[in-house]
């Protein structure tokens, strides 16, 4: 898919189809998080994939979001900030957030390019999941994944923030390029 199609066409799909996807595209979407920058070349990221039912339902209720429940598949992100605080001191925690957003984000177009489906969820009880997935109290979940085919292709996408709202020139708050006068030579 065309690459600005893909980013246009990536949306949270909360409804899931019961057709059950092969567990090998997902494992190639994952894959494609390996790609994104890392602070030092110093990956925090992990990826949970998870296919038990019982776990999925635990998952669902410690996000208290039934449409997790639908879906066959359910991927868990999670940072393990530890080698970049040794290398980084205090800043290494915030380079393992920016990682994981930036992993998670190659991980979502590369969800959209294979025709899957899912929903960034951040709102769960951290210390429920990291109980289900036996997660170490030193690394962060930083987000669940429910992976399905898209109940029916019916997204409902906002349209996205005006430009102008999130641009600014040389200063904060500054809308406008000032644009200088060439100098011909
Ligand atoms: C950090 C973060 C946390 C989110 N948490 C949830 C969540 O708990 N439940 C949910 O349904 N959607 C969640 N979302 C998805 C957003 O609601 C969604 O991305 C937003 O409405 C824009 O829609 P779009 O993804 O279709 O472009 C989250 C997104 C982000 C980036």
């Amino acid at each position: 898919m065309d690459f600005d199609k893909l980013i246009k066409s990536r949306a949270s799909v909360r409804k899931f189809s019961s057709k059950k996807p092969d567990w090998r595209n997902i494992i190639e979407c994952i894959d494609a998080a390996r790609y994104a920058p890392t602070a030092g070349h110093n990956s925090a990221l992990k990826f949970i994939l998870v296919d038990d039912s019982e776990s999925i339902k635990k998952i669902t209720k410690a996000c208290q979001q039934d449409f997790i429940s639908s879906a066959h598949y359910v991927v868990v992100v999670c940072s393990n900030p530890s080698r970049l605080v040794n290398a980084y001191g205090e800043s290494g925690e915030a380079y393992a957030r920016q990682q994981a957003g930036a992993g998670i984000q190659n991980f979502l177009l590369k969800i959209e390019q294979v025709g899957l489906s899912t929903c960034w969820v951040g709102y769960f009880a951290e210390e429920q999941i990291k109980e289900v997935l036996k997660i170490p109290k030193d690394v962060n979940v930083e987000a669940v994944f429910p992976i399905g085919f898209e109940y029916e292709k019916k997204r409902t996408k906002k349209a996205p923030i005006d430009l102008d709202r999130i641009l600014y020139f040389n200063k904060y708050g500054n809308t406008k390029m000032q644009e200088k006068e060439s100098i011909e030579v």
